[in-house]
């Protein structure tokens, strides 16, 4: 039987982003686990803010037809955001809105099973974000998401020169929810007894 298949990406494409460290640590722990990890970066996705005459006119982006296809064959999603004035970065609330709006074999949003994770350079560890997200995905797009979540507050001096963090439980964390993310991704996709 096939593995899972995880994706895993950041909200933000900034040069040393910290949800992109927190993303890249995901995937190489994904990579020990029984899974199939993908990374990908939304720097990949160009996409125009989201217009609805754009879309009347030009019809939905192929970037955002690509980000809908790798959304609908994973099992498993695993989405970092940053905190941008409590709530979304606009690059991961556009990539949402636009994959929305994306039609294509597979349901994006209800088909995987998502969850959430958060960085900061402050003390919230992006908590405020990982709220909207969360009702962004099981509100808005009907996705079930894990309760567990993974927050990195201090983020600047959180990961170690090996792309680790530093903090070994909150490690251990990370690793239990990415577990836990592939036993329920496995089990909706019925890939497991
Ligand atoms: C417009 C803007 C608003 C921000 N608002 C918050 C905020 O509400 N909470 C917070 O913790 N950090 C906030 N920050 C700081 C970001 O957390 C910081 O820039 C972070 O490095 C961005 O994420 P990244 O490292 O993944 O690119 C804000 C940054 C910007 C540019």
């Amino acid at each position: 039987m096939r593995r899972p298949r995880i994706l895993t990406f950041a909200g933000s494409i900034r040069t040393g982003a910290y949800s992109a460290a927190l993303a890249a640590l995901a995937a190489k722990e994904l990579a020990r686990l029984d899974c199939e990890p993908v990374l990908i970066s939304l720097a990949d996705y160009p996409l125009p803010i989201y217009d609805a005459d754009f879309e009347a006119s030009d019809g939905v982006p192929s970037p955002a037809m690509r980000l809908r296809d790798q959304l609908a064959l994973a099992d498993g999603v695993f989405i970092v955001t940053p905190e941008y004035n409590a709530g979304l970065p606009p690059l991961l609330k556009n990539a949402l809105d636009w994959a929305s709006r994306a039609k294509g074999e597979g349901d994006a949003f209800k088909k995987p099973v998502y969850a959430i994770g958060s960085t900061s350079p402050g003390g919230l560890g992006g908590y405020r974000a990982s709220m909207m997200l969360r009702q962004v995905l099981a509100l808005g797009l009907g996705a079930l998401v894990l309760a567990e979540q993974a927050m990195v507050a201090g983020a600047g001096s959180a990961f170690a020169e090996n792309g680790d963090l530093k903090d070994e439980r909150a490690q251990e964390r990370l690793r239990a929810l990415l577990s836990a993310l592939i036993e329920q991704a496995a089990l909706r996709s019925g890939l497991r007894a």
